[in-house]
């Protein structure tokens, strides 16, 4: 499950991996956003409670499946994520694949982990404004300060 902003003129995502991936393959997940050049701002293994994650889903409040991806969420503890970087929520979103993993292609996160619509292992933010949002929700102190220079030859 996940979210996408801007900050400095610069595109941030932050994506919540739920708990069914927990145990399987959390860091092949991570290493996707790693291996293409995105930068970590921001990571935590939390539990949220069912105010929190009703504030997360507020705008999906009037749809038949809300209470569903409520429970979903609070079932177990999700890795929630900053992720920094050109085009992050774009691409991010190719990454992930579409919402509904019988649609998702072979090769994306859900194409790869999950099968049924209301179990689709992984969120992200769908525009910079909802980023903003949700990273304000999920990381009250903002992301984190740092740059890797091992990554300056990725970006023009
Ligand atoms: S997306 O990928 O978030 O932009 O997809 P979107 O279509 O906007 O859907 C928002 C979230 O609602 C969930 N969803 C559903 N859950 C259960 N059943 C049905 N039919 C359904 N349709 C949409 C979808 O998985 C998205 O959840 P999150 O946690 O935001 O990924």
């Amino acid at each position: 499950k996940g979210t996408y902003g801007v900050s400095g003129g610069v595109i941030e995502e932050l994506v919540k991996l739920d708990e069914s991936v927990l145990g399987l393959q959390v860091g092949d997940i991570i290493s996707r956003f790693e291996k293409k050049g995105f930068y970590l701002k921001g990571m935590k293994f939390i539990n949220v409670d069912r105010p929190f994650a009703e504030k997360h889903y507020e705008d999906l409040s009037a749809k038949p499946f809300f209470s569903g991806l409520v429970d979903y969420i609070i079932s177990g503890p999700v890795v929630a994520m900053i992720w920094e970087g050109k085009n992050v929520i774009l691409t991010g979103r190719k990454i992930i694949g579409a919402t509904n993993p019988a649609e998702s292609a072979p090769g994306t996160i859900r194409g790869d982990y999950a099968i049924e619509i209301g179990r689709n292992i992984i969120h992200g933010s769908d525009s910079a404004e909802g980023a903003r949002k949700e990273i304000a929700l999920w990381f009250p102190d903002g992301p984190a300060n740092w740059q890797s220079s091992v990554h300056h030859w990725i970006y023009e």
